[in-house]
């Protein structure tokens, strides 16, 4: 990388795919899974302005132990994760969010090699300047080109930019945070058959993702005592009612987590209190809630090592080495492409 630089700036190139997930597709998405029986909406939505700093709230809960385990491996373990791919790397990360974690393994990287290019994703426009800016300022050494957009969109504009053609780096992909979770079976597959195809062999990527355990513990990171998660569940009606001219009374939907066995996950709706009728204009839609009827907003899937290693035979990856926090709660993977 010739062009380090003290000027933040000079080193920041932000392409903007889709201003904090482009409208037109927020109203279709919206109309799509309201609609349908049962109700639905994408937890890509979550992460507005305000979602993307509850989502941050989040992280500092006591019972949201996610981002302290998967933290505890990065500081324990990152050089020894990053030297796992040979050779100077360029970094991606999907998902990036406050990409504060991911500052273990820049830290890592850095130790062995002079420069690092840094290709955050996010669908947040908000979080990526932000955690950009941040970043750029701490390290001299880093170049960043970010990505406004869904993974995949990303991922195609990042082919098409021939980012990973240029072979004299390996790639290293991130996706931390057990966002993986989010994905169903086929999904997963899917994403991370895109995230394969563009890489090259001995090309590496890092996957943070939640182990089962006893559902006390999980539903209690789904269903805080503070109500942040109610919150940040809650504000897609808002971002719903600011957007897309709507009238949710938002009081009137309650937040709730619980753990389907039989799919291995945790799911969060919102659940009608009353019987009552919403209207969202901009679309034209009216729809009618019985008491209790739910919308359901996310799934978070967790997984045992078997489960991983399927998933990386399936996807033309395989298990190289797992990571574990000293409490056993949280997996970090390594995934080489063969
Ligand atoms: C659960 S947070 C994790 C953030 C961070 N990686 C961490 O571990 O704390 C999920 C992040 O992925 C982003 N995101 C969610 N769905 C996305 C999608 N379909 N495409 C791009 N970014 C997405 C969100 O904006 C958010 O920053």
């Amino acid at each position: 990388m010739s062009d380090s630089h003290s000027d933040p700036s000079i080193r920041f190139t932000l392409h903007m795919l889709a201003r904090g997930g482009d409208s037109d597709t927020f109203a279709e998405d919206v109309r799509a899974g309201l609609g349908s029986r049962p109700r639905f909406l994408l937890p890509k939505y979550f992460y507005d302005g305000l979602g993307a700093q509850l989502f941050e709230a989040i992280c500092r809960l006591p019972e949201y132990y996610l981002t302290r385990a998967e933290s505890e491996i990065l500081g324990q373990h990152s050089d020894e994760i990053v030297a796992a791919v040979c050779g100077p790397v360029r970094l991606i990360e999907l998902g990036s969010g406050s990409a504060d974690k991911t500052r273990y393994l820049i830290e890592a990287l850095l130790r062995r090699q002079k420069e690092l290019h840094y290709f955050p994703v996010d669908i947040s426009d908000v979080s990526l300047e932000r955690s950009s800016e941040e970043l750029l300022h701490v390290y001299p050494q880093l170049r960043i080109t970010a990505y406004a957009a869904d993974y995949f969109t990303a991922l195609q504009a990042l082919a098409d930019a021939g980012v990973i053609e240029r072979q004299d780096k390996r790639t290293i992909v991130l996706f931390l945070g057990s966002n993986i979770g989010n994905f169903d079976e086929e999904e997963s597959r899917e994403f991370l058959r895109a995230i394969r195809n563009m890489l090259h062999p001995e090309d590496g990527l890092l996957i943070g993702a939640d182990l089962k355990k006893s559902v006390d513990v999980l539903l209690a990171a789904y269903d805080d005592a503070l109500g942040v998660t109610s919150a940040f569940n809650r504000n897609l009606l808002v971002r719903i009612n600011s957007e897309l001219d709507a009238d949710f009374d938002v009081r009137k939907f309650e937040h709730r987590a619980h753990y389907n066995e039989r799919m291995g996950r945790v799911e969060i709706h919102l659940v009608s209190l009353v019987k009552q009728t919403v209207r969202i204009r901009a679309i034209d839609l009216e729809i009618h809630f019985e008491e209790g009827e739910s919308i359901h907003t996310e799934n978070s899937y967790k997984f045992d090592l078997e489960q991983l290693g399927e998933l990386a035979r399936q996807t033309g990856f395989s298990l190289e080495k797992t990571w574990h926090d000293s409490a056993q709660r949280f997996s970090f993977n390594l995934f080489a492409a063969v």
